[in-house]
């Protein structure tokens, strides 16, 4: 059956609402609300209609003991040939359907705890693991990429990541031969993840890629932003990030990383798996079902550039798919 129910990250951007208004919004549905409601249904209210003032800056840490980041080096290799995006667009303008379907989901993901926080690493490897991700940060050490990033909205970023290849992980758990996939899966945390209770929605989220890509050296795992531990909202504390393919299927926020040979079905798959494939690889000559792909629109200057194949990063990459001509390499 055909869902039409429209995704929140399909809404034309026009629709999207202005910070200020939305400031104003919230204000007077808690004060309606509010006025209504008995007073056991207060606290759950608060959740539902966000009374709390929204914090004002969009790099506050919480809870507030959240360790600064050991210096990184920024690696060259990766030239991001543009601009980089201004540091308030890319934590104020955001896609996490756990935290709900609009972008200003930013005040109420900041409000997540995010340290103390583990990562299973599981399935098909020789030592499996429950990993602390500030352990990690320590054993496998930081580096910086400046990498682009491109919605299947067509909307793109260039920012600076800090965290480590996914490669240095899987060294660490040891891959037993017999894995072909890896699937990613987000963590459910409540009562913070409000969009969760959207219970027609597949959850948990889920993604997935194949050993090989999962061993590309540009899949990245950040756990900060702008030098900066990385804010909840993009996915903090502990992300995965694959430049060359349409940013949803970089998971965010990761409880567990499963090495597998069944291939993961994803969140938007299962959704609307002929819009959204397993590969998702960028390519502006393939339109979205309902949109083109040949341009991007870069958030903070609005300035509209041409899309790239594999999102610019073919040099890296496109061995990985040679063989693969029959898959739909491109939804
Ligand atoms: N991961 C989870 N768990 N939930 C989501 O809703 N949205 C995806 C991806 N990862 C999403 C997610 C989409 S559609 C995009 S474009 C990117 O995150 C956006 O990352 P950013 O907010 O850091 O720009």
């Amino acid at each position: 059956m055909r869902i039409l129910r429209r995704r929140g990250w399909e809404i034309p951007e026009r629709e999207a609402t202005p910070e200020q208004a939305y400031l104003n919004r919230r204000t007077l549905i808690g004060a309606g609300a509010g006025a209504m409601l008995l007073p056991a249904a207060a606290a759950e209210a608060q959740w539902l209609f966000g009374r709390r003032e929204p914090a004002a800056d969009p790099w506050t840490r919480n809870p507030a003991d959240i360790p600064d980041l050991p210096p990184a080096m920024r690696n060259t290799r990766y030239q991001p040939g543009r601009d980089l995006t201004g540091e308030r667009e890319p934590v104020t303008f955001n896609n996490f359907y756990e935290f709900g379907s609009n972008k200003d989901i930013w005040p109420s993901a900041l409000k997540m705890p995010t340290r103390p926080w583990t990562v299973k690493v599981d399935g098909m490897v020789e030592e499996p693991g429950e990993f602390d991700v500030d352990d990690l940060i320590r054993r496998i050490g930081l580096e910086e990429r400046v990498y682009r990033l491109r919605c299947v909205e067509a909307w793109a970023m260039t920012v600076p990541w800090t965290g480590f290849q996914l490669s240095k992980l899987l060294e660490i758990v040891k891959p037993l031969g017999s894995a072909k996939y890896v699937r990613f899966e987000t963590a459910q945390v409540q009562p913070h993840m409000i969009g969760l209770r959207q219970s027609w929605y597949p959850w948990p989220h889920i993604e997935g890629c194949t050993i090989e890509e999962a061993g590309n050296e540009l899949t990245f795992m950040p756990v900060g932003l702008y030098g900066k531990p990385l804010p909840a909202q993009n996915g903090g504390p502990f992300r995965v990030l694959f430049p060359w393919k349409y940013g949803f299927k970089s998971g965010k926020s990761l409880a567990r990383i499963t090495l597998t040979d069944e291939r993961p079905k994803s969140f938007w798959e299962t959704l609307q798996g002929s819009e959204y494939g397993f590969w998702a690889n960028v390519n502006p000559e393939v339109p979205h079902p309902r949109w083109s792909q040949a341009t991007e629109r870069l958030i903070g200057s609005n300035e509209r550039v041409p899309t790239r194949l594999f999102n610019g990063y073919g040099e890296f990459v496109a061995d990985l798919y040679t063989n693969l001509q029959n898959e739909r390499l491109w939804a």
